[in-house]
């Protein structure tokens, strides 16, 4: 059970340290919740929802600008198509239960990954809810959705070879921010701190150029099971972490 006081202590704990300015989560487990319950695959991801919620809820009046989740890889196509559709249904589940709160919250929504590989409902749900924040100057909560990082950086080394192609760029003179700009995430500082539940300890293909110096934070907690608590532990071990980006 959730001690509330506990909670306040361990938010008051993390207020006075340094946060991380961009969280990115594989939100990994929502299979293996619901089969220990004896429920279907869904059953998880259902829950998987919520955890989201209550991590939205943990992080207000925090400091931290950017949270990006990896909600569908380029890779999860090759799961039971019933589990598919029923994925790319929770987009617009998500904002039409909770674009209220959203708005209230001055959360700006965002999508990273190939959007034009998603069904056109998912697409629809997406557009509208970026449109419907577009104006709000809180914290930008991304959706990875049919995001692959090699992908991705696959995708701008085309656009930067179609450029050299051109004459319109040297290729000796490519530079760490032209290779950026092409990225999905031109317009967002890398993650500070990657969280994955489950207690697998691997990245699986998530924001692979992004993460070169964040800080990996791994736990056992599956991700409907996933608290306020469970993300202020991250944070203050983030916190406790000297960060020297290959300095000394
Ligand atoms: C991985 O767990 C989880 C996913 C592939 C989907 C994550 C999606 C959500 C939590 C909901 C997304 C919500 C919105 C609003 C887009 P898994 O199914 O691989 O779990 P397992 O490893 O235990 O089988």
């Amino acid at each position: 059970m959730l001690n509330r006081w506990q909670l306040a202590r361990q938010l008051e704990t993390i207020r006075s340290g340094k946060m991380p300015h961009h969280i990115a989560i594989i939100m990994d487990g929502n299979g293996r919740w619901a089969k220990k319950r004896g429920l279907p695959r869904v059953a998880g991801h259902r829950q998987g929802m919520q955890a989201i919620k209550r991590c939205l809820a943990g992080l207000k009046g925090l400091d931290v600008k950017y949270l990006t989740l990896y909600a569908f890889s380029t890779e999860n196509w090759r799961r039971p198509k019933s589990e598919v559709d029923f994925l790319m249904n929770l987009p617009g589940q998500f904002i039409g239960q909770e674009l209220t709160t959203i708005m209230e919250n001055n959360i700006k929504l965002g999508v990273i990954g190939d959007v034009s590989g998603l069904p056109a409902h998912t697409r629809k749900a997406i557009a509208e809810g970026i449109e419907a924040t577009r104006h709000n100057t809180g914290l930008r909560l991304n959706f990875a959705l049919n995001y692959g990082g090699r992908e991705e950086i696959l995708q701008a080394v085309r656009a930067l070879c179609r450029r050299c192609q051109q004459g319109d760029l040297d290729p000796s003179a490519i530079t760490y921010s032209d290779i950026e700009s092409c990225l999905y995430t031109r317009d967002i500082p890398s993650p500070d701190l990657v969280i994955r539940t489950s207690g697998e300890i691997r990245i699986s293909n998530f924001l692979l150029w992004q993460i070169a110096y964040a800080e990996l934070y791994f736990t056992d907690t599956l991700w409907p099971d996933f608290s306020e608590m469970h993300l202020y532990k991250a944070i203050a071990q983030f916190q406790r972490r000297n960060r020297r980006f290959g300095g000394v």
